[in-house]
């Protein structure tokens, strides 16, 4: 009888334990469902989070979706001292226009800069010579994308947003890779003391 009675009190002392437990969790969930609304407005306060969180992926859908909805292309800068249509050289179009987002922008300005941040999206519009807009071509530098070569991610579309090219195209790397002491661009001086330099390959046939 007394042995029962033991029995009983442990039995009781565990059921007891269990739902404190069970309790205590639901404590916890509650209590970050009633945080996370705080979290939020904490990030949308500060504009470079919620700047880094917009960014897209290495990925040429989000890219696109990036340059002409969350933050469309066509209300950045000129590249500084290259404004506007601008004569293009093959493979790119006859006619062309640089667009830089801000964050490229402050780079530029940089003097002590040598290479552009992550997250900096340069984007290129390039026409037929009767200005008709024959496609975009994009650099998006995303941290560890591709480090041997500047962890550029390179995509063309068409204008209607077509992926053309995306990732590692060869063809990119290769022909701006003969300016990888410039970070790979041919516009502008970002690595200081590099000439500017727009001869190409002219073998290599892209219709962009
Ligand atoms: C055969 C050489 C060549 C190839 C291939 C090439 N580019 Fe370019 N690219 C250039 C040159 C030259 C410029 C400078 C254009 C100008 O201002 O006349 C340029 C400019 C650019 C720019 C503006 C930033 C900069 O570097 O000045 C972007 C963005 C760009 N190219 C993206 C691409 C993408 C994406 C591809 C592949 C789909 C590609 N390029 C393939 C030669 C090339």
């Amino acid at each position: 009888m007394h042995k029962g009675l033991i029995l009983l009190m442990i039995l009781l002392l565990s059921v007891m334990l269990v739902v404190s437990c069970g309790r205590k969790g639901k404590d916890i969930s509650e209590m970050g469902a009633e945080e996370a609304p705080a979290a939020e407005e904490a990030v949308s306060d500060a504009d470079d989070m919620a700047e880094m969180a917009a960014m897209p992926g290495a990925d040429a859908g989000e890219l696109w979706n990036f340059i002409t909805e969350t933050s469309p292309y066509t209300e950045w800068s000129y590249w500084p001292d290259y404004e506007g249509y601008q004569p293009g050289k093959s493979p790119h179009g006859a006619i062309l226009r640089v667009f830089v987002d801000e964050h490229g922008m402050a780079n530029i300005a940089d003097d002590m800069k040598s290479s552009m941040d992550n997250g900096v999206v340069i984007v290129k519009e390039n026409f037929m010579p009767d200005t008709t807009l024959a496609a975009l071509t994009v650099m998006y530098k995303v941290e560890g994308f591709n480090p041997e070569v500047g962890d550029w991610f390179w995509a063309k579309y068409s204008p209607d947003g077509t992926v053309a090219a995306s990732g590692t195209p060869a063809g990119c790397i290769g022909c701006h890779g003969g300016v990888a002491s410039n970070d790979y661009l041919f516009t502008g001086n970002v690595g200081g003391d590099v000439e500017e330099e727009h001869e190409h390959d002219d073998d290599e046939k892209y219709e962009d």
